[in-house]
């Protein structure tokens, strides 16, 4: 076991845990961040994305030995008050089926609105191609990224 000191959602905290730890098992087990799902363990599904530095980044397969001092942002830390743009859009379209894979899809959706502000469908299916829904809400998804292109807009102004 070593100890880790790791800066989530704005707050440094110090921890114990073997190198190999996935940071997801961090985030759930130690952290009661639930937000971030297990969904597949092997960095092929997406339900575990976190940002690392705003980098939309698999949790399951990150070791705690490798996060460094690099910033963590889980589905928690998005926004103060559950009122990130993806947030609004999510409600108002009601996106979610299930909503298992909902948070990764918005962590990974909130990087790529990071970099581009107005979205192309190309650009928003590229950007979330390794994210699965096996409830198939990918339209609702689409739908719901270009919406909070639309109200983040708004809100710049
Ligand atoms: S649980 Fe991490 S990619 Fe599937
Ligand atoms: S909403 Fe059910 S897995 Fe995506």
């Amino acid at each position: 076991m070593s100890q880790y000191t790791i800066n989530i959602n704005g707050t440094a905290k110090n921890l114990e845990a073997a190198a190999d730890t996935p940071l997801l098992w961090v985030l759930r087990d130690q952290l009661k961040l639930v937000g971030t799902k297990f969904g597949c363990g092997i960095g092929q599904c997406g339900a575990c994305t976190v940002h690392l530095d705003g980098v939309p980044t698999r949790s399951c397969v990150t070791p705690i030995s490798e996060v460094g001092s690099r910033e963590v942002t889980t589905i928690e830390g998005l926004s103060k008050h559950g009122d990130h743009p993806l947030q609004q859009a999510w409600q108002e379209l009601d996106v979610p089926q299930c909503g298992y894979c909902q948070a990764g899809q918005i962590m990974t959706a909130a990087a790529l609105l990071k970099k581009s502000h107005k979205p192309t469908d190309q650009e928003i299916d590229a950007a979330l191609d390794g994210n699965l829904c096996r409830c198939g809400t990918y339209l609702r998804i689409r739908a719901g990224i270009h919406r909070a292109a639309e109200l983040a807009a708004q809100e710049a102004v």
